[in-house]
């Protein structure tokens, strides 16, 4: 990430910082990996370490489905969820480094989150609100990803209903590397570039007390009331902090011939990665066949959350479904999608995919939106 400044900070890091009444504000480091990585210094109004009572702790355990090993397909838009940014979210597929959910929220958040243990990103499919954070806020709308790394203290106000498929990441969130140059910046090549990513603006100092706030960790949520608010910053400054990159403002990379999944990559983890297939001109070799060829990944699982338009290698996707392709048999375009993309010059698609490099399992509750006639869907 690259350097930014917010609001008032002082001249020298960890220097006295005075307000108008000659009172000091209270500075707070936070960094990653242990102060060798990242950081932001954020200014507060109030110490923010004074905490008025410990609260219960709710277990969160996610349950395996134990079904047969096989391609899936989940109509996710059926799932009936209702409740805020936190509490109407539906596991679907997880591993010890990524957690993918489904998530309809209906409901402000009327408490402060902050997630310890995981790092976040959120696909906004359609619905608009208001991210607030001790960072300030970002606008979010249809097609945004919002990156919100481990410890950021956030909460969402909805102006429409939200739907989302989220990511739990146990590694940070990151733009590529091979986009990056030695000093960071997004080089030429990169399908996007600092311009195209928001940060959050500052908003004025929130002094409410008696603030709740609940702790995503591991295992379950502790919760916690704190006496002074997080949200009372003057200023920061640093390269931590919420982010956010809508998805049309990717560029897709075409060429001639086939171009594979890598060249849609937007964000890597250590346990996955994150592509993004957006319309675009299709291949233009007098004898190129636009769709994907049959396929093994053979050390990845694949899953695919379709967006939006008609994406070119399925049969029977609507329109949010979530497909599931697990490591140990091949895939690719469906009967007559192959044959059929010839001479086809662009596809008006969007979708998200998500290749994991460990094995993922399917949760239980997903029956009922669950296509069992997808896997036998390849037979002509
Ligand atoms: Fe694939």
């Amino acid at each position: 990430m690259f350097y930014i400044k917010r609001g008032n900070v002082p001249n020298k890091r960890h220097t006295q910082f005075k307000k108008e009444n000659g009172k000091l504000y209270f500075e707070e480091h936070i960094s990653r990996e242990g102060f060798s990585s990242i950081y932001s210094n954020v200014y507060h109004e109030k110490m923010p370490t004074e905490i008025l009572s410990v609260g219960n702790f709710n277990q969160f355990n996610i349950t395996e489905s134990f079904g047969k090993h096989k391609n899936r397909h989940f109509f996710t838009k059926k799932l009936n969820l209702s409740g805020d940014c936190v509490n109407a979210r539906q596991p679907l597929l997880y591993n010890d480094d990524i957690i993918i959910y489904k998530l309809h929220a209906n409901k402000d958040m009327d408490y402060a989150y902050r997630n310890s243990h995981f790092d976040e990103l959120f696909y906004i499919q359609s619905g608009n609100g208001c991210f607030k954070s001790n960072f300030g806020h970002i606008n979010i709308k249809t097609g945004d990803y919002l990156v919100i790394p481990r410890g950021v203290i956030w909460k969402m106000d909805l102006d429409t209903d939200l739907s989302c498929l989220l990511l739990e990441s146990s590694a940070p969130i990151e733009t590529p590397n091979r986009y990056r140059n030695k000093f960071g910046q997004l080089m030429e090549h990169s399908p996007f570039c600092e311009r195209d990513i928001a940060v959050p603006d500052l908003d004025p100092i929130e002094l409410s007390q008696n603030v709740h706030l609940k702790v995503r960790l591991k295992k379950g949520i502790q919760e916690y009331i704190l006496k002074n608010s997080p949200f009372d910053i003057i200023g920061w400054d640093g390269c931590y902090y919420p982010w956010k990159l809508n998805i049309n403002d990717f560029e897709p990379i075409t060429g001639s011939i086939h171009q594979p999944p890598p060249v849609h990559q937007t964000f890597q983890s250590a346990g996955f990665v994150v592509c993004s297939f957006v319309s675009r001109m299709f291949d233009y070799h007098p004898e190129s066949i636009p769709a994907p060829y049959p396929h093994s990944n053979v050390d990845s699982d694949e899953v695919i959350f379709y967006s939006m338009g008609d994406f070119m290698s399925r049969n029977g996707v609507e329109e949010q479904s979530i497909s599931f392709h697990p490591a140990g048999i091949p895939h690719g375009p469906h009967p007559g999608r192959y044959e059929g993309s010839i001479g086809k010059k662009r596809t008006e698609e969007l979708a998200v995919m998500v290749d994991t490099f460990k094995p993922l399992k399917v949760a239980s509750g997903l029956k009922e939106i669950e296509d069992e006639k997808y896997s036998l869907s390849w037979l002509t």
